[in-house]
């Protein structure tokens, strides 16, 4: 596999990272997954937004955007991943230096990682839907940064798991935040509804489109809050996602949500989510 680390188009086995690099020792950095669709990133201007966007909120400074962009096609070609859909992984953090909380004193550059794989989209998944569990939200209070401290999403994630669950979900103060991976919305008597984007959740490209896809489709939808303890009156749930896209949600803990079948806002939404990516 070729991948990109630190200006160049390298084999995997070629990079070496210090133990001295702040994300290895403080999480000290920052992340992006972008989907390509035969060949094509989709959404990338907005992913790198967002990629620039936190690593402004981080301070990390240094990085050649334009370079990143152009390696990000390149390693699509490169690994031969034109003809199926990938995911696209970059990682950037703070840099090395000795260990000391505090930002190192000299400018010292970033160390940049990307990488791209290929990944096919889960049928069963988004056929059937998936089972959530919600957990109680333990992160910090700064979420709309995609940072690489990922503990509490390691952790829930792995409940679900032993749960048979695809994915865990946050509530913070009795109001549903998000998932491990994905954004999370609800349909109550045919109006959509999923957390403001606030510093609790990340802004995630996948609910921007979803949001858009609403205003096209003429389906009514609003960014307010989603209590748990109303999670039983709603007629269909949905967790988003670069990777997961639009997965129907048709268990919660042990209970079914309405007839246990994706409903048809999900799947009008499901439809042209599959048109504008493919
Ligand atoms: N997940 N919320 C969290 C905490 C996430 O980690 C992600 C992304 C999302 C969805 O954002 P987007 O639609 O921009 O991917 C929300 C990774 C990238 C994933 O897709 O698995």
């Amino acid at each position: 596999m070729i991948v990109y680390f630190n200006g160049q188009l390298i084999p995997k086995e070629g990079v070496r990272i210090s133990p001295d690099d702040r994300g290895f020792l403080f999480a000290d950095g920052v992340y992006e997954v972008i989907r390509s669709y035969r060949g094509k990133l989709f959404k990338a201007e907005d992913h790198f937004r967002r990629l620039e966007r936190s690593l402004r909120e981080l301070r990390i400074e240094g990085l050649d955007v334009e370079n990143l962009r152009d390696a990000a096609e390149r390693l699509i070609r490169v690994n031969n991943l034109e003809d199926g859909d990938a995911a696209l992984y970059i990682q950037i953090t703070r840099g090395t230096a000795p260990r000391r909380h505090s930002f190192p004193d000299e400018k010292i550059p970033p160390t940049v990682y990307a990488s791209a794989s290929p990944l096919r989209s889960s049928r069963e998944r988004l056929e059937h839907g998936v089972k959530i569990i919600l957990v109680p939200d333990i992160r910090w209070a700064r979420c709309d940064i995609k940072s690489v401290a990922l503990l509490p999403n390691v952790l829930v994630s792995q409940q679900a798991k032993e749960r048979d669950a695809g994915e865990a979900v946050f509530v913070r103060d009795g109001v549903i935040t998000e998932g491990a991976h994905t954004n999370f919305c609800a349909v109550f008597d045919g109006q959509l509804m999923t957390h403001p984007r606030t510093n609790y959740i990340l802004a995630g490209i996948t609910r921007e489109v979803v949001l858009t896809l609403c205003r096209e489709l003429s389906i009514p939808f609003r960014e307010f809050p989603v209590l748990a303890s109303d999670l039983k009156e709603a007629d269909e749930l949905m967790i988003l996602g670069t990777t997961t896209e639009i997965a129907p949600v048709i268990q919660v803990e042990d209970w079914q949500v309405g007839d246990g079948k994706p409903g048809p806002v999900t799947r009008k939404l499901q439809q042209a989510f599959r048109e504008v990516t493919h």
